[in-house]
């Protein structure tokens, strides 16, 4: 559905990797509501991934950044002010990696390493990228910016590894950063916190299926896709949400506030009989305990 609410409205769009990438959908929204967007990848990321075809589709200048790189968000903001004839009026962080996830080490067993990458490109990357737009001054008064988040900055998620660490800090820069930007120029800084979603980055998650029929189980509304995701983020972009500010947004079908639904209890029921839920995988002693 069209209803012009970004007409006129500049952005920068992280992250749109391929057609399920959340920023993928994002930035078609944004182009149907009449926005006019950069967008932004690491290089390699351009070069595997399908962020180019995008950029035709929707008539977006296509430029390479790595987001814990200082001089790469320089470049591209910079960039993208010439390319888009002017300041910016929204940014969409759409950005997650953890090593520790992709090389299958347990949350009790960290590569510290490992663990300085996921926090710089998973959330300290969101500053740098509030930071430099600030610095350049790059963003109109009453300007939005998003980053995506998870509940696993809350709560305890099986599986959800560093990247629960991550998005704690994801959401403490947008609050931090959200009360400087406000202050100094009514810039809107907010995390939105989704529903598991079937993308490259989420099916990193271990137990990623399992995760998504729980999540929908539990959700009064059921799980909040991709698009549902889209939808909201045009809506925090737009004018109709301009004292909206250093909040973690919750979109994701009402999970957050659930305790126990009957839908997840009956499937729980039918598994009691079992010994254990891990039983058909066997997993390791440590897993079994730990997990
Ligand atoms: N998929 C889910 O279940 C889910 C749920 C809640 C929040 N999120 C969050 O949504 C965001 C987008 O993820 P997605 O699910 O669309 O997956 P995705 O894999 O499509 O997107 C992740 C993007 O991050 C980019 N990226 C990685 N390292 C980068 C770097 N150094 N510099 C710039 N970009 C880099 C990747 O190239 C990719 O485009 C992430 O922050 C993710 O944690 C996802």
């Amino acid at each position: 559905m069209m209803n012009n609410l970004l007409k006129g409205k500049k952005g920068i769009i992280f992250g749109a990797l391929n057609p399920d990438s959340i920023a993928w959908k994002v930035a078609v929204r944004a182009h149907e509501e009449g926005a006019t967007v950069t967008l932004s990848n690491t290089p390699v990321a351009i070069r595997m991934g399908e962020t180019n075809q995008l950029g035709e589709q929707i008539n977006a200048e296509v430029i390479g950044a790595d987001a814990t790189n200082v001089e790469d968000l320089e470049n591209l903001i910079k960039k993208s002010m010439e390319a888009l004839g002017g300041k910016i009026d929204f940014i969409l962080h759409s950005i997650g990696m953890s090593p520790n996830v992709r090389k299958g080490r347990h949350y009790s067993d960290l590569d510290y390493n490992y663990l300085d990458k996921t926090l710089d490109v998973s959330a300290v990357s969101f500053h740098k990228v509030l930071q430099v737009a600030r610095k350049l001054d790059a963003i109109n008064e009453w300007g939005s910016v998003i980053a995506l988040s998870y509940v696993a900055a809350q709560r305890s998620f099986f599986g959800y590894n560093d990247m629960a660490d991550a998005k704690a800090l994801l959401e403490s820069i947008a609050r931090s950063f959200g009360y400087i930007y406000g202050r100094e120029r009514n810039v809107r800084v907010n995390t939105i916190s989704q529903s598991p979603t079937i993308t490259t980055a989420g099916n990193g998650v271990k137990g990623f299926d399992r995760l998504l029929d729980f999540s929908e189980r539990m959700s009064p509304l059921g799980n909040a896709t991709g698009d549902e995701c889209a939808d909201y983020c045009i809506t925090l972009f737009s004018d109709l949400t301009k004292k909206v500010t250093m909040q973690n947004l919750f979109h994701d079908g009402g999970f957050s506030n659930m305790g126990m639904s009957l839908r997840a209890l009956e499937q729980y029921e039918k598994g009691l009989d079992k010994h254990c839920a891990c039983d058909d995988e066997k997993p390791s002693a440590d897993e079994h305990r730990y997990d």
